[in-house]
């Protein structure tokens, strides 16, 4: 089971933005919005786009490349099922912001099947 890890002060995150962390060797983008706080796999599965660089609208996170879309809560694009990110748990303790995530993780294998071009 992955353990927690402070990443910074819950102040610091704006919100309705992204973050890019990284933690276990591996780049988490960190999302603060009114719904509450989000963390997913940063590389966009369809072409390594970095997900905490793209607008979110609802718990919809829209890839600043492409615009593929996740959604923050499940990781899953709402336009297509086979399209998914990984998504990690996160918590607040004492005013800091925590977040697991496995050392290692296994990719989708789906991902690799996506259409080349939205
Ligand atoms: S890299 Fe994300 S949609 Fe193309």
């Amino acid at each position: 089971m992955p353990s927690f890890v402070s990443v910074g002060p819950l102040d610091e995150l704006a919100i309705g933005k992204g973050r890019c962390v990284a933690l276990g060797g591996r780049d988490v983008a960190l999302f603060r919005l009114d719904e509450g706080l989000f963390a997913i796999d940063n590389t966009c599965p369809h072409r390594g786009g970095p997900l905490a660089e793209g607008d979110v609208t609802g718990c919809v996170v829209y890839c600043p490349l492409h615009a593929w879309s996740f959604d923050l809560r499940t990781g899953v694009s709402p336009g297509n099922p086979r399209a998914a990110v990984e998504t990690f748990p996160v918590r607040v303790v004492e005013g800091r912001v925590e977040i697991a995530v496995p050392p290692e993780v296994e990719t989708n294998p789906d991902a690799e099947s996506q259409p080349a071009d939205v």
